[in-house]
């Protein structure tokens, strides 16, 4: 693909971005009272509105045209239809694939797999109503009612975000753990009844250090608690969720308690996969089954929908103009429920670690910025930490706001949620100035000048289906804006790194011999932290 960065529509956005005449907010609005309506786009009670943007016809004309020149396009196909398009690591990327019913895709070419799919799907449901129907025991012969999900990254965050979203109180315990630091695990393990507990391994590889630690851990307090061995602890109280079976199978879980899934399934997509049995055991199968067919709705959309009324490609492209045009470095996640808590942390993963990149799909380094850094937490908290940041701070943050309309007709704290929201996107978009400048005692310390970018997502109600919705779009949203930048948004080689000197130094630390080839900066802390550990012994 030539360079997107040389293309004339790049140049000519990258001129507009940076003219300080460019229109304001203020002023797109003036000159087109209908523009909040023209500029928003719907998908079954998914509303969004990308009018606060200084984004005017000719630069969205401009992002459409860097779309064509990316063959965005071709390559949604290329994906749907399971060609290998990671291809540092030779995979087909097929996390829709797992959502797709048959009705909507017959004899497509993901026939072959959905056998396969099926039967997972199958073995999910059988094990949800074993367990919600109480005819699930422990080896002590004691029913199961918690279960805890030991995984991390994609094995974590979105399961716990779904469930975290949509749970009732009646629905069972399902907690999660997934840091090293054993304070995770203890604080889950203290409010346990041992007996009663069933741990889902949930790691795509089964090489995860902080998963197979905590597994481990896990093993050893059942056994102890329940004075039985590995053996009969495992049989009883453990399976697994992998694409990696024999690893499973070789930590001592039976063949029929592995829910396997494939090396297509990208650890940061795979909720949609037996990753999300936390989900199916918490919330009910039915419940994950309205959660596949809300980001069905989404992929049909995004398959078909033209670029210029397609949800997931324009939120690509305004997200696109922040970062390379406007140069605004960070984008903040707002969403207005607590129930969403854990959405900015669970993007963080999603678009950091799939576009977090600068090294294109021809191995060559690029000179445009890729994802932004994410980052955000939820209405109305964050108006009391970082708001004022937002609203004055000379570094602009676009923000994407998520509320949930029928909060409003709930009660008043409902109303207060919805007020709250709508009132931060008009503050950042038009400000104060007008009004401050008539006031006697204008002082420019006062003054919000507006003019701040946001994008407003608009659920009519937060359910299983609706979340559906709202991943896939901001999945679908990642993968174009990665086409676009001509990088692989499926693989994470930056990450690995971390991982083989942590084990090096893991065992300096414990004073192995641990030869590495590479300098090291650390010498002198893991002097320092030996040094002080042995006088804290001695
Ligand atoms: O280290 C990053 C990562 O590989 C993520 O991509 C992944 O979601 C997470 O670790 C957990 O990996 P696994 O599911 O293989 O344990």
């Amino acid at each position: 693909m030539p360079r997107i960065d040389k293309s004339d529509s790049w140049k000519n956005l990258e001129r507009l971005g940076q003219d300080k005449n460019l229109n304001t907010i203020e002023k797109l609005f003036s000159e087109d009272p209908t523009r909040a309506k023209r500029q928003a786009l719907e998908l079954n009670g998914l509303y969004l509105d990308c009018s606060r943007n200084q984004i005017d016809q000719e630069t969205q004309a401009l992002l459409l045209n860097i779309c064509e020149q990316a063959h965005v396009s071709d390559q949604i196909n290329a994906m749907f239809t399971g060609k290998k398009i990671n291809i540092s690591e030779q995979r087909a990327v097929l996390h829709t694939a797992l959502r797709s019913s048959e009705k909507n895709d017959p004899n497509g070419p993901l026939d072959e797999i959905r056998k396969s799919i099926h039967a997972n799907l199958d073995q999910m449901q059988q094990l949800t109503n074993m367990f919600r129907s109480g005819q699930l025991f422990g080896a002590t012969g004691e029913q199961i009612d918690t279960v805890i999900n030991i995984g991390i990254g994609g094995s974590d965050l979105g399961p716990k975000l779904v469930y975290g979203a949509l749970k009732k109180p009646e629905d069972p315990h399902i907690l999660f753990v997934s840091n090293i630091d054993d304070a995770d695990l203890a604080s889950k393990l203290q409010i346990t009844d041992a007996a009663r507990t069933l741990f889902i391994v949930a790691s795509k590889t089964f090489t995860t250090a902080e998963t197979l630690t905590n597994a481990k851990a896990a093993l050893s307090w059942l056994c102890e608690k329940l004075k039985v061995d590995d053996q009969h602890a495992i049989k009883h109280h453990f399976v697994a969720t992998t694409a990696n079976p024999s690893a499973a199978k070789a930590f001592g879980i039976e063949s029929k308690k592995i829910f396997s899934f494939w090396d297509w399934v990208g650890g940061r997509y795979s909720l949609w996969s037996a990753v999300g049995l936390p989900i199916s055991l918490g919330l009910g199968f039915e419940e994950f089954k309205a959660l596949l067919k809300g980001a069905e709705e989404m992929d049909l959309h995004f398959k078909s929908a033209p670029h210029d009324k397609n949800l997931p490609i324009m939120l690509a492209l305004t997200g696109l103009w922040h970062i390379n045009f406007r140069k605004y470095p960070t984008q903040a996640i707002l969403p207005y429920t607590e129930k969403l808590a854990l959405f900015p942390e669970y993007l963080q993963q999603l678009e950091m670690e799939s576009n977090g990149k600068m090294i294109d799909r021809s191995e060559t380094k690029i000179e445009y910025h890729t994802a932004p850094i994410i980052w955000g937490s939820r209405g109305t908290n964050f108006q009391h930490s970082f708001a004022q940041h937002l609203l004055q701070s000379p570094t602009i943050t676009p923000c994407d706001f998520i509320a949930i309309t029928e909060d409003a007709k709930k009660d008043t704290t409902g109303k207060a949620l919805l007020a709250n929201c709508l009132a931060q996107i008009e503050a950042l978009a038009f400000g104060n100035q007008k009004q401050k400048a008539l006031e006697e005692d204008a002082k420019p310390s006062r003054m919000i000048e507006g003019n701040r970018p946001s994008n407003i997502i608009l659920m009519d109600e937060l359910n299983a289906p609706s979340i559906g919705r709202l991943l896939a779009l901001y999945e679908h949203k990642v993968f174009v804006q990665g086409l676009i930048w001509n990088i692989n948004s499926f693989d994470q080689w930056g990450v690995e790194l971390g991982k083989s000197l942590a084990t090096v130094i893991g065992k300096r630390l414990g004073n192995e011999d641990a030869k590495s080839d590479r300098m090291t900066s650390n010498s002198n802390l893991i002097e320092r932290i030996k040094m002080t550990n042995q006088r804290t012994i001695s």
